[in-house]
């Protein structure tokens, strides 16, 4: 490996006898414009270093083509690669309890210099004002989305206060939570120790004053905003004005949620998917008066949770949703005019589309009146008929078949079955 001029305190000084990780980083800053034949070469230059590092070593990109290059990159090398130097701290928190970046070694790939590797400290690039070692994540609601949310977070090694309006929800989103982790374990993502601490980091309560400790709370309610706004405004006089309120909203306006609290520039959009321990993506949408802060420690802490988050502009819908929700919505109209029946729409998709599930499937494991509510706010905030939502998802959700989640939607689910989401 090269050694070269660093930006921070010497390599010598960043010694440590008690090292227990290596982090390898690109710190080029202002990268905007990377040509992609340039982060061809900086995946070439990962790769080698790859070759030659242990197998302790983690990978974090910062910078603003980190995308591009993570996306490359993971493919290429079996090994974790993190977004961002915030979630590489993170990472390395998880894996050095205690140690902090301090504790680490850093290799640096600086294009901008040299062209070469060199060793460089880690701690002198993050804005450590910025990254926040969340310990403490509230989570309201304990349905299909908030279970899984509290899961990855305890997975993650968080604690979780878990928050719904009764104490047989809690039990039932508890239960839930625990079957996932002993899942963990059977997969070989959690060992039995880690699974019990997991366990014991997750307290339940039904009174918003309890998530008063919390650093972050992640709202998963009902998909309509007056319910979202009263959460927060229940919120907003137990926690102090540092938390930070995020809502895991498929598609209200974050800018008109962040409104309706007090701490706007701390109000971020948090959009996880369903089954939460499952899918990596997450929408990270600031609002207009979102503080840059707030975008960081957002991105740390679904970073730190092994997700993937995408940052996108506060629309209805957001991406996931303005484009999904129209093909589910097609997708019922399709049935009720009797273009083929709902397994016929359903394999079309997937086999002549390469969808992993189908439309009218895939409505039943995220819920109707989700899909609904999602259709709704699309519709009121555009004002354009082409969102209008089919009748005869209305009607399903009047009659109360809202999918796996009541074990009858556009198919019907025996009881295990619902659980899991999947036929
Ligand atoms: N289901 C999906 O696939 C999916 C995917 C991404 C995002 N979302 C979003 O996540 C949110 C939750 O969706 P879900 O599918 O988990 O719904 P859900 O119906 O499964 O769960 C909602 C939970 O919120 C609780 N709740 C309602 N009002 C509350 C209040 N005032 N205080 C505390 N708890 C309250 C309910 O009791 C229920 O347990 C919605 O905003 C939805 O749009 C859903």
């Amino acid at each position: 490996m090269y050694r070269g001029a660093t930006r921070g305190p010497s390599w010598a000084s960043m010694r440590n006898a008690d090292l227990r990780s290596r982090n390898v980083y690109e710190n080029k800053q202002n990268n905007d414009k990377m040509s992609d034949e340039m982060s061809d070469i900086y995946v070439e230059l990962t790769r080698i270093l790859w070759r030659i590092a242990d197998s302790e070593t983690q990978f974090a990109v910062s910078g603003a083509f980190r995308a591009r290059f993570v996306g490359k990159i993971t493919p290429t090398i079996p090994r974790r690669v993190a977004h961002t130097l915030p979630s590489m701290y993170a990472l390395n928190q998880s894996c050095n309890p205690g140690g902090g970046l301090s504790g680490c070694e850093g290799v640096s790939v600086d294009g901008a210099q040299t062209g070469k590797a060199m060793y460089a400290p880690p701690v002198s690039a993050p804005r450590e004002e910025a990254i926040m070692e969340t310990k403490t994540v509230g989570v309201v609601g304990a349905g299909q989305m908030g279970h899984g949310i509290a899961h990855v977070m305890l997975r993650a090694g968080h604690h979780v206060i878990l928050l719904d309006t009764s104490q047989a929800l809690i039990d039932a989103g508890a239960k839930r939570i625990i079957k996932g982790l002993a899942r963990d374990v059977e997969k070989e993502r959690l060992t039995e120790e880690q699974r019990q601490q997991a366990v014991t980091r997750l307290k339940t309560t039904t009174v918003a004053a309890d998530l008063a400790v919390a650093e972050v709370i992640i709202e998963a309610v009902t998909e309509k905003f007056e319910v979202k706004a009263g959460v927060f405004r229940s919120l907003e006089p137990q926690c102090p004005p540092e938390t930070i309120f995020a809502s895991n909203t498929s598609s209200i306006s974050i800018t008109r949620l962040a409104a309706a609290t007090g701490r706007p520039a701390k109000f971020i959009g948090l959009h996880f998917f369903n089954p939460v321990p499952v899918m990596k993506l997450v929408e990270v949408v600031p609002g207009l008066q979102t503080a840059p802060e707030t975008v960081e420690k957002a991105i740390a802490l679904a970073t730190s949770a092994g997700k993937t988050p995408v940052r996108v502009n506060d629309f209805p819908g957001f991406v996931s949703n303005r484009v999904l929700m129209p093909m589910i919505n097609e997708a019922v109209f399709c049935l009720m005019e009797g273009v083929a029946d709902a397994a016929g729409i359903d394999n079309v998709m997937k086999l002549g589309m390469n969808h992993p599930m189908g439309p009218l499937e895939l409505a039943d494991l995220i819920g109707l009146d989700v899909c609904l509510d999602i259709m709704m706010v699309l519709y009121e905030s555009f004002h354009d008929s082409k969102y209008r939502p089919c009748p005869l998802l209305e009607k399903m959700v009047a009659a109360g078949w809202l999918g796996c989640k009541t074990q009858r939607g556009f198919y019907t689910y025996p009881r295990e079955q619902a659980e899991s989401g999947r036929r």
